[in-house]
């Protein structure tokens, strides 16, 4: 079993900052610091700010000694709703405005890009590459000028751990205003894998562009979350079983895992096919994959494994973001499984 070793090794995890640089923080993850670029969902009499110092749920109250001279608008603590907010926020953007990405907020996505963390402790390595600079383009996307591309060794457990690194990233964007798109399949694979210099012990399975929205979505990203049906996700009960895979959990009987599982539901996932099943037993939600033909290839591996990456990415910030201290676990708990459901990992709750 490796959970245990890499979950005590996992509390000390870098402190996700934005002011250029990463500190280990013993403690857990959190997204804290400057802020130049207000958040685009904060009340309008926040957005005119040109600075905000947040501080996440996980850290109590505002700290004036450690942050001197900063005066936050109207002494708003950040809600513990935090990343819930920017799960609820997040949605694929595939129109841009055509601008290259502001120097101070390159230099912030640079910081935060030195080192993402995941549960796996399998490096994940980012990069920015400049669309016209590198020749890169996806036939989905418009006007972008960025993309977000990285790479991680084909080892067991690669494509979660890109999974969740990636959507950490993905939602640090989000807290900045900026938007993304998963992208797995509608790229020149590679052109992006060059720009890279990708190696053949690893693997690229997803970029995104990365800028600001366009002001208008495109008629042709219109048509497409429509015909995705991206607005839409499955039930609770659809996905979340009690015990075990013959009885669906219900959001009441889910206790302090509902807002964690809503974060799952929530998520992102190639096609908008959500494979993301977990029992909830004993305390633990035992997190297995649905595997659907067509989502795995030499070059991009399982990207409904990525999925479920995302999945614990979700889970994890949003119960942490609530005081919970989630436990990571890679221990099969044996119990009776649907053919096509295989077990990818664990949390505990204690
Ligand atoms: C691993 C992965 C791969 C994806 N690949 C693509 C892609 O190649 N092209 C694309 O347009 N969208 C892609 N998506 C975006 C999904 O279609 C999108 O997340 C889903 O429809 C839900 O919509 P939303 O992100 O707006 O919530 C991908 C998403 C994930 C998680």
């Amino acid at each position: 079993m490796r959970g245990a070793g890499s979950a005590a090794h996992y509390t000390q995890i870098p402190l996700l900052s934005t002011t250029g640089f990463a500190r280990v923080h013993p403690g857990p993850i959190c997204l804290r610091g400057e802020y130049t670029m207000p958040f685009h969902f904060l009340q309008e009499k926040w957005r005119s700010a040109a600075v905000y110092r947040l501080d996440g749920g996980l850290f109590p109250g505002y700290n004036k000694e450690k942050a001197p001279g900063f005066d936050p608008p109207g002494e708003r603590r950040y809600p513990m709703e935090h990343i819930m907010e920017l799960v609820r926020a997040r949605r694929s953007v595939r129109s841009f405005d055509g601008q290259p990405l502001p120097p101070a907020l390159r230099e912030q996505m640079e910081g935060f890009l030195a080192q993402v963390p995941n549960p796996y402790d399998i490096p994940v390595r980012f990069c920015l590459l400049d669309a016209a600079e590198r020749g890169l383009s996806s036939p989905v996307i418009t006007g972008e000028t960025l993309y977000l591309a990285a790479r991680v060794p084909r080892v067991e457990h690669g494509e979660e751990a890109f999974g969740y690194s990636f959507e950490t990233v993905v939602l640090f964007a989000q807290s900045l205003g900026l938007g993304t798109t998963w992208i797995g399949g509608t790229m020149n694979r590679g052109s992006f894998e060059r720009a890279i210099g990708l190696k053949p012990e690893e693997r690229m399975p997803c970029v995104s562009p990365l800028g600001r929205p366009a002001a208008k979505m495109s008629l042709r990203e219109a048509l497409m979350r429509k015909g995705a049906k991206a607005d839409s996700r499955e039930p609770f009960e659809s996905r979340f079983f009690d015990g075990d895979f013959g009885k669906p959990l219900t959001e009441a009987a889910a206790g302090v895992l509902r807002e964690p599982l809503e974060a799952v539901r929530l998520a992102p996932s190639a096609v908008n096919r959500q494979p993301w099943r977990v029992v909830v037993k004993d305390g633990a939600a035992h997190f297995y994959e649905k595997r659907t033909k067509g989502f795995s290839s030499d070059a991009a591996g399982d990207l409904q494994k990525v999925d479920l990456g995302i999945a614990l990415c979700h889970f994890d910030l949003c119960a942490r973001d609530l005081g919970q201290r989630p436990r990571f676990l890679l221990e099969d708990p044996g119990l009776p499984a649907p053919q096509d459901c295989v077990y990818l990992a664990s949390f505990v709750l204690d």
